[in-house]
């Protein structure tokens, strides 16, 4: 028995943070986080799974590339523990081929988009299409991943049991709620970082003083930020995304040792989105950093023009990527070709049909 399944998905970029785990290995958070889909044609992840009792073993195919992924294997055994159960086949050897359409050397995270795509597959291969287990299945790749298997707004839950059962993400708006805004992405370091997310946020947990502070203050940021994206309160949601932001990154920084993802082209980001808010008045524009020092400005498709030639006068930035926002993962027709080629280079035998 074999099948072949491809998905695609795209990353998100978390509006309220999700940093600090209860649980490593289920990937379980301490808060709740809410995020922004972004638009599967501007950054996306593309995963093909074939899984067949005539491989020989797990293959991962990163971008053409064959590697040996430690990351993608913990997914995969904690996915085959959790439905090898009621799902036979996820126990038989699988190809994994997957690609991103933006560079990976970008800088720009891929572990949301690239285990969304990878459990929305793995959902098609099985015939799981519950949102919530799909939810599921990508938060054992990739805490934030989870988020990613929805369009539009998604909340994450921390939950409270110890088996992550109500540890999974949903809706709170789908894209066409607020059309018209946009993460402008303003690249300000393209190199791989030092600390994973995992190792920074194990040790944000591990040493931070402040990090219980911004534990405390969470759930009334996630109710703002929520309110401010029902009531399509641009100037709310703003102000509580920088906000939880630099809070975010001012925990890392008091860390001992310190985690830094923010370098000085991040900085100069930050102050030119202030003066650009002072000079308009009101809140335009908002900007927030994941685990790295590029620059995700949130802002409408009116203001986007102005906020890119902003960004392009700032010495440092390297690119800019403009992505409205955008819709969840979704199966795609199965990539038998790419399957076949695939196979073919490996030097491995086994029919398709
Ligand atoms: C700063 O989801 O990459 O982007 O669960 O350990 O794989 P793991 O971490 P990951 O961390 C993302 C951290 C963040 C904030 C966020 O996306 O919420």
């Amino acid at each position: 028995m074999e099948k072949i399944v491809s998905a695609i998905a795209a990353p998100n970029i978390a509006l309220i943070k999700y940093w600090g785990k209860r649980d490593n290995l289920l990937k379980l958070p301490l808060n709740d986080s809410i995020s922004m889909t972004l638009d599967a044609g501007t950054l996306a992840s593309t995963t093909t799974i074939l899984l067949s009792d005539g491989l020989p073993r797990d293959i991962f195919v990163l971008n053409g590339q064959r590697v040996q992924d430690a990351h993608i294997a913990e997914a995969l055994k904690l996915m085959r523990a959790r439905l090898a159960h009621d799902h036979p086949l996820i126990d038989s050897p699988v190809l994994l081929i997957s690609s991103n359409n933006f560079p990976t050397s970008a800088g720009i995270a891929s572990s949301a988009s690239g285990f969304a795509a990878l459990a929305k597959a793995m959902g098609g291969a099985l015939g799981i299409d519950d949102l919530r287990e799909l939810s599921i299945l990508a938060r054992l790749g990739s805490g934030s991943a989870s988020r990613s298997i929805f369009g539009g707004f998604a909340k994450w839950k921390t939950g409270k049991r110890e088996d992550g059962e109500d540890s999974f993400a949903a809706q709170i708006a789908p894209s066409s709620h607020w059309p018209d805004l946009v993460d402008v992405i303003a690249v300000a370091d393209a190199g791989k970082k030092k600390v994973s997310s995992k190792m920074g946020m194990e040790r944000t947990v591990d040493t931070s003083e402040l990090f219980d502070c911004r534990i405390k203050h969470m759930p009334a940021s996630v109710r703002r930020v929520e309110t401010a994206i029902l009531e399509n309160d641009f100037d709310a949601l703003g102000e509580e995304i920088m906000k939880d932001s630099n809070s975010m990154h001012a925990t890392m920084l008091e860390s001992w040792p310190p985690v830094m993802y923010m370098n000085d082209v991040s900085r100069s980001v930050i102050e030119a989105v202030h003066e650009y808010n002072a000079d308009a008045g009101e809140i335009r524009a908002a900007y927030t950093f994941d685990a790295g020092p590029n620059a995700h400005i949130i802002t409408t498709q009116d203001e986007s023009a102005k906020v890119r030639a902003m960004l392009k006068k700032i010495s440092g930035v390297q690119k800019l990527f403009v992505s409205p926002i955008g819709e969840g993962a979704k199966s795609v027709a199965p990539d038998r070709k790419l399957a076949e080629n695939t196979l073919k280079m490996l030097k491995i035998n086994v029919s398709l049909d």
